[in-house]
């Protein structure tokens, strides 16, 4: 079976082909980064429309590449939400309209599901997982009985994971997204000088809560000389990112021993963060349970991903019709 992707929930225009005997053929992916680049963070109407200027050319490469025509493909999958109402409604409409036009099976997807199921691009799946969620819109744990079937078992009461790297980057005057910016700099960082929150961490409820993060590292910084020495951010990215990293470790261990699991996940763009990998390994060696993180290639948004999760829809004989619809907000459900 060949699937076309398609991925249009944030800044990313992006077009993938999976085919169930070769993999991913293809992942196509077109960054909206120089244009959000000065705004410091998306600005949805933007990211409409540039989805619209791009997103056909990018299926037309994709087919030409391939040498390969609509009616040869054996179904279209979309990304329906959560994300940006505006940007999501650009790949909805192209899914529909492609899988009108050559008459093939059209599959709405859950961002977060093509997240998760990201890491069967990686590996094979060893199930039941606990899985975390992290990127710039999410941050939540997942219990993943099986493919199709999911339980959110706790997430952010504010911003996501990646939010508070973005907005903390942004404060230090660092390019967006801020997340790669500070990993790269923490590696540089020394332990000690700065020491921030783990928000929550004591609370015995599967929550997180990174806004005040921003805050922490606001009120410290204001006292420092400017401009930031270059060793003063580091320092400060190193500390941040061990803030973070605790938290959301803890947390999917703690969800891991909650539910018996026998494997734990990582998803979502923040899953490319190196300590958050390197701590994650770490701990489910310890732990004695199956890890294997995924290809950062997988991790921030790509249509490789939605593809696939099309296809364990379309293969469970699970379709849409043209009502499918888009929608900003939703908490990811079992389909099967
Ligand atoms: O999954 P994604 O591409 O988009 C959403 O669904 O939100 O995630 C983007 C987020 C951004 O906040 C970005 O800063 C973060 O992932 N990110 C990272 C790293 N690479 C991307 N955060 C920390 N470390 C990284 N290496
Ligand atoms: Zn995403």
């Amino acid at each position: 079976m060949r699937i076309l992707g398609i991925e249009t929930s944030c800044d990313d225009t992006s077009v993938a082909l999976w085919d169930s005997e070769r993999g991913v053929v293809e992942n196509l992916v077109s960054s909206q980064v120089d244009l959000h680049d000065r705004f410091g963070g998306v600005v949805p109407e933007l990211a409409s429309r540039a989805h619209l200027v791009n997103l056909l050319p990018l299926v037309d490469i994709l087919l030409t590449r391939q040498e390969l025509a609509l009616r040869d493909l054996d179904g279209v999958a979309v990304t329906a939400g959560p994300g940006l109402i505006g940007a999501l409604l650009v790949g909805l409409s192209t899914g529909k309209a492609l899988s009108f036009a050559a008459g093939l099976p059209l599959v709405g997807i859950h961002h977060l599901e093509g997240h998760i199921l990201a890491n069967a691009l990686t590996a094979a799946l060893v199930l039941p997982a606990a899985v975390l969620v992290v990127s710039g819109g999410h941050t939540e744990v997942v219990f993943m009985e099986r493919v199709g079937r999911y339980e959110r078992l706790g997430a952010t009461l504010d911003d996501a994971a990646g939010e508070a790297y973005d907005k903390t980057a942004q404060l230090l005057g660092l390019p967006y997204p801020g997340g790669p910016e500070i990993d790269r700099l923490a590696r540089q960082g020394r332990p000690g000088r700065f020491h921030f929150p783990r928000p929550l961490l004591t609370d015995p409820r599967c929550v997180f809560s990174f806004s005040g993060l921003k805050t922490a590292v606001r009120t410290v910084v204001v006292d420092l000389p400017r401009p930031l020495e270059h060793q003063v951010l580091a320092d400060l990215a190193h500390a941040l990112q061990e803030a973070v990293t605790d938290v959301l470790v803890a947390r999917l261990f703690q969800a891991a021993a909650a539910r018996r699991v026998r494997a734990v996940y990582l998803a979502g763009g923040v899953a490319a963060n190196s300590r958050l990998r390197e701590r994650t390994a770490a701990e489910a060696q310890r732990h004695g349970l199956h890890h294997v993180p995924p290809d950062p290639a997988y991790c921030t948004d790509n249509a490789a991903m939605i593809a696939y999760a099309g296809w364990c829809h379309l293969a469970a004989g699970h379709r849409n019709d043209l009502t499918l619809d888009s929608f900003a907000r939703g908490v990811i459900t079992s389909w099967c």
